[in-house]
This record gives structure tokens, sequence and C-alpha cells, in this order.
């Protein structure tokens, strides 16, 4: 897995408020939504496209647009939520997936409630939403998931990461032999007992929604 940091000041800036206990929800909602636009911008940089020729009015001239079948950006449920609309103004024709991963505070292992997912993953690159990589156990599992699936062009796009986490994922998925990228707004110090992300931002799905 490939493990890119999206090192910019205007995302160190966004994150430090996403982080202060005393930001509001709807603070929240919005920096989470300005930060994954951000984060989109690295993301896509291997997105595929297509030329095609135009006339600009002065010269004809070749551009690019997406190509077919379009991306699929897939929000975990439900904190991923938080972050669909910043990446769909990054990604208009993008189609959106959903799988629900909820984490067991006990074990910290993930469980599968929900899935609705096209069924040409095979074609599609796609794009995981989910704000915290944390033990690392929901995104090795939704990873998983895509790919039992025929997805074989994955990147991940969260707002903080666990060294812990990102190891897990590396050691979890070093067996599929699909390009898998991670984009992460930060790597935070460590995880604490409980499996919180130290520093970290606390629990990103309570923040979004109480
Ligand atoms: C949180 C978070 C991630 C996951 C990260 O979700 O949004 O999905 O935990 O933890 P991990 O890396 O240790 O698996 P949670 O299970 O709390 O569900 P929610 O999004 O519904 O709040």
């Amino acid at each position: 897995m490939r493990v890119h940091v999206a090192d910019h000041p205007l995302i160190a800036h966004k994150l430090t408020y996403l982080r202060d206990k005393r930001t509001d929800t709807p603070t929240f909602r919005r920096l989470a939504d300005e930060l994954v636009t951000l984060l989109a911008y690295e993301a896509t940089r291997e997105v595929r496209v297509t030329p095609f020729n135009i006339e600009t009015p002065v010269a004809p001239t070749q551009g690019i647009h997406l190509s077919s079948p379009k991306p699929l950006v897939v929000p975990i449920l439900r904190a991923g939520l938080g972050m669909l609309d910043g990446m769909m103004k990054m990604l208009p024709t993008a189609e959106v997936g959903f799988l629900g991963l909820e984490r067991n505070e006990e074990t910290l292992e993930a469980r599968t409630y929900a899935n609705r997912l096209p069924e040409d993953l095979d074609k599609r690159q796609c794009y995981v939403l989910d704000p915290m990589l944390a033990t690392g156990g929901t995104l090795s599992a939704a990873i998983r998931f895509l790919v039992d699936l025929g997805a074989d062009d994955i990147t991940a796009v969260v707002l903080l990461a666990a060294p812990e986490g990102i190891e897990r994922v590396q050691r979890e998925v070093a067996d599929i032999g699909a390009p898998i990228t991670l984009v992460t707004g930060a790597i935070d110090e460590r995880l604490n007992d409980k499996g919180y992300i130290v520093p970290g931002l606390g629990d990103a799905g309570d923040r979004l929604y109480g």
C-alpha cells in the first residue's frame, strides 16, 4: 500500500480546528467537508481520464474528461458520510456506493452491517472515505470486502491515521495484488489503550452526528 500524507499548511490549519474539543458540530462538519476537498486533490492524482477535442474561442485543442465507468466513492457508514459531499464536489460525476462497518468498542474488530455497491467494481477506481484510521480494523475489512467483490484499484481517504493502524492495513492487504493507496491529512503519535488516536480528534462519528 502506498501511503501519502497530504502535508500542506491549509490542511494542518483545518485539522487543528477539527481536533479542538471546543469546535461545535456545525463547524466540525464544515471543516471535514473542506478538508476532504483538499485531500481529494491528492487522492485523485491517478484518476483515469480520456482525451477529447474541444474548441476554445481562439483555437481547437484537446482536453480530458473522466473515463467511464466513472469512479466509485464509498463512504464507510456512518462517519464517512461526513466526507461524501466534499469528495463529490471534486468528482461530481462519480457514483456512490455505501458500506456500513461498525467497530466493536470492546474487541475493536469491525463488523459489516450494510452494503449497497454496484456489480462492476472490477472496472472502477474506488475511493473509500472514512475520517479515522485507528486500529485499522475497519479499513482492512472495507478493502477486503471491496476486493472480494472484484475491486482492483482502491484509494482510501482519511483525515487522520495512527501508525499502528497503517501498519495493520499494510500487513492485511499485503497479499492483494491490486494497487492500494492511502491518503491521510496527518499521521498522529499513537493509539491509546481504548483504540483512540492520540492526540486525534475524539470520535469522528459522534462529533459529526452526535
Ligand atoms: C470509527 C471511525 C472508523 C473506525 C476506525 O467508526 O469512523 O470507521 O471507527 O477505527 P479502527 O481503525 O480501529 O477500525 P465507528 O465504528 O465508531 O462507527 P461510526 O462511523 O458509525 O461512528
